[in-house]
């Protein structure tokens, strides 16, 4: 994509965290934004200094029968969607024997059914402008696992596997595609008014789900991640002639994602000798 172009954002979640900064940042940059979200009337609210250069629209991301409807009407407006930001997501936490099924499919139809059906609106006007960037918002659980965080984690390694390979396919268009791993940002993601964790309690985990749990909640509003400079970085990486195809955020970002990609090399080093024993002779 040129440099320093005036681009047309599409972003998910907007209406506030991460999507919100990352809308913010796009608009001062002298950007076009298209936000959506749940509820108009927040994210009038939210975005009630700005000017011509913002549109507002709704859109549940699980509701895929407004998605396409929504694509267009932004791409009418605006005449193009040079950037797609998959923002919209929640934590659904808790250990997973405790997470009844519904809330495990909620959590996929948001976090990864709900980024596809956008992904899906949105590409056929970046591939008849043969240009375009899909930042797709993964986590640190999309590298690796973490305690009481089983569902999330497969949600976002979801994202990170449909992403890689989306740029494959993509890529010959001109689109290209940046999976964001933050680490932990000072938003609403572990306030309760974002974050779900299981109904169930079972005795077995009593302990361990109570001290993961409390851990998760004595974070909330307390992590080191700063949502502004988030949203800064993000607009940075869309100027990029050559963006990166992973980007970690933050510093506990880059600390956590190397040391799974460590421990990753070094389980296969170590297992090789028994690994490709099974090749046919
Ligand atoms: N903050 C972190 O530490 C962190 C770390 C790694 C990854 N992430 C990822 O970053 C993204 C943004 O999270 P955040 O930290 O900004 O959390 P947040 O402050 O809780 O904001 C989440 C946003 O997603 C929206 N959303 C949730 N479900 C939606 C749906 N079905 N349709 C449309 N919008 C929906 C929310 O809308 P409402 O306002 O209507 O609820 C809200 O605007 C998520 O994908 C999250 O997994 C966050």
């Amino acid at each position: 994509m040129a440099n320093q172009q005036i681009k047309t954002w599409f972003i998910t979640g907007a209406a506030r965290g991460l999507g919100f900064q990352v809308a913010t940042s796009a608009a001062a940059a002298g950007d076009n934004i298209v936000v959506t979200g749940r509820n108009i009337e927040t994210l009038r609210a939210a975005y009630s200094a700005y000017g011509d250069n913002v549109l507002l629209l709704e859109l549940d991301v699980c509701r895929h029968d407004q998605v396409e409807a929504c694509v267009k009407q932004a791409a009418d407006h605006f005449g193009r969607i040079d950037v797609l930001v998959n923002n919209a997501g929640y934590g659904q936490l808790g250990i997973f024997e405790e997470i009844a099924a519904p809330k495990i499919e909620m959590q996929f139809n948001t976090n990864v059914f709900g980024l596809m059906a956008v992904t899906r609106a949105v590409l056929p006007y970046m591939r008849q402008q043969k240009a375009g960037h899909i930042i797709n918002l993964s986590s640190i659980g999309g590298v690796a696992g973490f305690d009481g965080a089983s569902v999330y984690c497969a949600t976002k390694f979801a994202v990170e596997g449909f992403s890689e390979s989306l740029a494959l396919e993509v890529k010959q268009f001109g689109i290209g595609v940046t999976i964001v791993e933050p680490g932990f940002f000072r938003t609403d993601f572990l306030d309760p008014s974002s974050v779900s964790y299981g109904d169930t309690k079972l005795e077995d985990y009593q302990a361990y789900s109570e001290q993961v749990i409390g851990s998760y909640q004595s974070h909330n509003h307390q992590q080191a991640g700063d949502p502004v400079k988030f949203g800064q970085v993000i607009a940075k990486l869309t100027n990029e002639a050559n963006p990166p195809l992973h980007f970690a955020a933050g510093s506990d970002a880059i600390e956590l994602v190397g040391k799974a990609y460590q421990g990753r090399l070094k389980e296969l080093i170590d297992w090789a000798h028994l690994s490709t024993t099974t090749d046919i002779e």
